[in-house]
């Protein structure tokens, strides 16, 4: 995590010399359920021990924010009630978050912040819901007496991607970096809401990730067309099924999916196709942890690689690569994680393979791309808090 100290003494550094309160929000990893949450499925997501963290103070302006990147060295001022906001992506969620905890009646004001973070952006790992979390949980303590609950927070989150930085996402991000909780995963039904926590200590095995540090970019089409499909499909079979009601993927059956598979495409088929299929194996993950079943576990994950690879066509050479380097070292399990387009492979390693498929890895990408993947490895951490 990052030390307070640093964000302290750049946050009196760029201000005016006063101290705030700092909070701090996790990235996520995500066991299974991949591109489900927006299909009302299920997700497993975990927080981790990496976020970003913001020292945030109130300035007494009417709407005067000064905000400052401190990775990127970047300061940005803007007015809350510029109906246009900054231009820069990061501020951009600071912009989009303030407006958003309006809408839920907190009285936002002028405020200062910096923030810095040690969750690797484009990997994967929602660095943007850490951000998201973090200053909503900063703006509930600071100008609304903590009255918005943690679901307003999460849903605030989301809100700010679709309606300022033009990413259609789901919920299981911002959910898991709100929720998170040290050494437990989440099993969250999107639909309902309702959620467990599942503690994971997979006896002789852990999860190691790996960074491909391939950044495709998620914003915009990609992402969205691969919602559009699905969405499509769902209402060509409310369509053929009047008498039902089709929201989401989660409605529909296998067998109404072939109805309509001549008419929506083979595209738009195949996508759907891949997340009734996920939707399936995040509760046959779910019964395989509470047999301690881990081999089943990771039987699951490369299942869903491939569908994600052939199917969803989110996957890229450089994961498929890492998808089979972990193969052929027989690790457990092994998948491209979250919304896809580069980033991590996250994988599920007896511990006495570990070692070995991390050389492999390395050498072998190396050989390949260049660069060596990053190595991340896995601690399950808590979510949304302010440390002082
Ligand atoms: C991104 C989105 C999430 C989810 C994943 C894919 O991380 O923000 O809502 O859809 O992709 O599972």
């Amino acid at each position: 995590m990052i030390d307070i100290e640093f964000v302290r003494s750049r946050f009196i550094k760029h201000f005016d010399g006063k101290t705030g309160n700092v909070y701090t929000s996790p990235g996520r990893i995500n066991l299974i359920g991949e591109h489900t949450d927006y299909n009302g499925g299920f997700v497993f997501p975990g927080a981790v021990d990496k976020g970003i963290t913001a020292e945030m103070r109130i300035n007494d302006t009417e709407d005067t924010v000064m905000a400052y990147a401190i990775d990127l060295k970047d300061r940005v001022d803007f007015h809350l009630n510029d109906p246009a906001g900054p231009k820069a992506s990061w501020a951009r969620y600071i912009y989009g978050i303030a407006l958003e905890m309006r809408k839920l009646g907190v009285p936002v004001k002028g405020f200062n912040i910096a923030f810095a973070g040690d969750v690797p952006l484009g990997a994967g790992m929602s660095s943007s819901a850490a951000m998201e979390s973090c200053f909503a949980c900063g703006l509930n303590d600071l100008f609304g007496e903590n009255k918005v609950s943690q679901w307003d927070m999460v849903l605030a989150g989301q809100a700010t991607e679709h309606n300022y930085c033009g990413v259609n996402c789901g919920i299981m991000d911002q959910f898991a970096s709100v929720f998170g909780k040290a050494g437990c995963l989440m099993r969250l039904d999107c639909r309902s809401r309702e959620f467990e926590y599942f503690p994971f200590k997979p006896d002789g095995y852990r999860l190691v990730l790996l960074d491909s540090v391939v950044k495709h970019q998620l914003a915009g089409s990609p992402y969205n067309d691969r919602r559009n499909s699905c969405e499509n499909v769902v209402k060509h079979i409310q369509a053929k099924h009047p008498e039902g009601k089709f929201e989401t993927l989660r409605d529909c059956t296998w067998e109404q999916l072939e109805e309509v598979k001549e008419e929506v495409g083979a595209e738009d088929y195949s996508r759907a196709k891949f997340v009734l299929g996920e939707k399936d194996r995040v509760l046959a993950v779910c019964d395989a942890l509470n047999e301690g079943d881990y081999e089943k576990v990771g039987e699951m994950m490369y299942k869903t690689h491939e569908g994600l690879s052939k199917d969803y066509e989110v996957s890229c050479v450089e994961l498929d690569f890492l998808n089979d380097i972990a193969k052929e070292c027989g690790v457990t399990g092994s998948r491209i994680m979250g919304g896809g387009f580069g980033g991590c492979t996250i994988n599920l390693v007896r511990n006495d393979l570990y070692k070995q498929f991390i050389e492999t890895a390395k050498q072998k990408f190396n050989a390949e791309y260049g660069h060596e993947p990053k190595v991340y490895d896995v601690v399950i951490g808590d979510g949304s808090r302010r440390l002082c």
